[in-house]
């Protein structure tokens, strides 16, 4: 998307000819309404002075209108898929429970865990993504932090209360995973994906409150 958007800002200094440069899947983001309104503009402006001018704006608009019903008819576009519906719940289901009190020992806000995951498609169960393709590494990440935009939306509040050693099944309806967009090409539009966790160890962080003396 950035480079196109580049490219389009490029093509919109020097015309349309650059705009051939672009390779035909990147079309689908080009933004030919605007660039087809901006040189209408130039077109009317240049009618009071310079007829070739708006000639050759209005045959720019030509070309791209051309070019914009090819890309549709070849395909190009994609259309929205509807929202087939029927999506899990958000769950929690501790396969692996560890004896440690998670009121007391459980991953809070600001704590680093290191975890462990494997997520699967709810439909067919294909394996989407998981920490054990890099070398086995867990997967590090802040409770509560920025950085956690990263992961699907169902992960913060899925690991909260997670012990160390314990396992669980975090059940995220699409639209706290991948939503509309999915993530191509593993995970499709409106995907609802299971993601299995295992906490290897965690620094706690986050403000845990202390004892209260009595
Ligand atoms: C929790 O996960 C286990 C293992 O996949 C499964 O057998 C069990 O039915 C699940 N329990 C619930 C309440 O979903």
């Amino acid at each position: 998307m950035k480079a196109v958007s580049v490219l389009v800002a490029v093509c919109l200094a020097v015309g349309v000819s650059c705009a051939k440069d672009m390779k035909e899947e990147d079309w689908e983001h080009f933004d030919f309404d605007m660039e087809i309104k901006r040189k209408a503009g130039q077109a009317k402006i240049n009618l009071k002075t310079d007829h070739d001018a708006s000639l050759k704006y209005i045959d720019d608009i030509l070309n791209l209108a051309i070019k914009w019903k090819r890309i549709i008819k070849d395909g190009l576009v994609k259309k929205d898929i509807p929202d087939p519906g029927n999506h899990i719940p958000f769950s929690i289901n501790i396969t692996e429970p560890t004896d440690c009190d998670p009121a007391v020992d459980g991953a809070i806000m600001g704590d680093i865990l290191r975890v462990h995951y494997v997520g699967s498609l709810a439909l067919d169960e294909k394996v989407v993504d998981t920490s054990f393709k890099t070398g086995s590494v867990p997967q590090k990440l802040i409770l509560g932090s920025q950085s956690m935009k990263n992961f699907p939306a169902c992960w913060e509040p899925g690991l909260q209360g997670i012990c160390k050693g314990e396992r669980r099944i975090v059940a995220c309806p699409s639209e706290l995973a991948f939503g509309k967009e999915g993530m191509p090409p593993f995970v499709g539009p409106y995907a609802d994906i299971y993601y299995s966790f295992s906490l290897v160890d965690y620094t706690q962080r986050g403000m845990r409150n202390m004892p209260t003396e009595l």
